[in-house]
């Protein structure tokens, strides 16, 4: 089975009106340049995802929300709901990213209702797990990884389209990256946890790698077995750098 690889740029809480110059200068790029391989996503914050959904509409970059609530609508001041960010353009959202689970306390539970939500509103979720350091230092990666697995994939990944991104903590915004041995290691693993459930489906889900994917490194890392495709922090910033990346698949 071939697997169409994604490139998902993850802004994170950056970006500002003049940003959409960026986006302009990557839908030019990606207009003007051999047409990409990967499908290309990008997930603004929230304020700018309407902008973002309609000025990629003519170059094919499509728009992804960073975090969603469980429930659809209510007395949750603050949040915002996957219906939201679809009527706003957006086809992707990312649940689980480890800022997520570590600076507002999200379990694999609430991650899995978040990818319920998400799936329930015609989204596709980009579910997010990956090891700290001092999980993987112990010889643990693999068991939490699955674990995480296991416990946040909903069951509805066997009908809908949902996303697999492993991000070791550790390699997030550190310019470290694991081993390309240990990247396949932790991706086959993922797939055969995928098979396992799903059955041959669980070929075609993709898996992204994320944690330091940049210009230098992108190749190699997605030329990696069951590498889907990436999902780029710092480096989807920049418009050259995130197109740069996008070639390299
Ligand atoms: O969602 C993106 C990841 O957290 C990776 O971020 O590319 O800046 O390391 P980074």
């Amino acid at each position: 089975t071939t697997i169409s690889p994604l490139i998902a740029g993850n802004w994170k809480m950056n970006g500002l009106t003049h940003s959409l110059d960026e986006m302009a200068e990557l839908a030019r790029l990606l207009t003007t340049g051999a047409a990409p391989r990967a499908i290309v996503v990008v997930c603004p914050p929230a304020t700018l995802l309407a902008a973002v959904a309609a000025q990629g509409a003519s170059s094919g970059i499509l728009a992804g929300g960073q975090d969603c609530h469980p429930q659809s609508s209510g007395a949750h001041t603050g949040d915002i709901s996957a219906s939201m960010l679809a009527d706003a353009g957006a086809q992707f959202v990312i649940v689980g990213h480890s800022e997520r689970r570590q600076l507002h306390g999200e379990t694999n539970e609430i991650v899995r209702s978040k990818a319920e939500a998400a799936i329930g509103a015609g989204l596709k979720p980009i579910i997010c797990i990956g090891e700290t350091e001092a999980e993987r230092e112990s010889g643990q990666a693999e068991h939490v990884v699955s674990g995480q697995l296991a416990a946040a994939l909903p069951d509805a990944a066997a009908q809908h389209e949902v996303v697999v991104a492993y991000e070791p903590v550790w390699a997030i915004g550190t310019d470290r990256t694991p081993s390309l041995e240990d990247i396949a290691a932790m991706h086959t693993s993922i797939r055969t946890c995928l098979t396992e459930r799903f059955g041959e489906r669980g070929e075609t889900i993709r898996i992204l790698y994320g944690g330091s994917v940049k210009p230098h490194n992108a190749r190699e890392i997605l030329n990696v077995d069951n590498v889907n495709g990436a999902l780029v922090g710092g480096a989807s910033l920049l418009a050259k750098d995130f197109y740069t990346i996008i070639s390299a698949v």
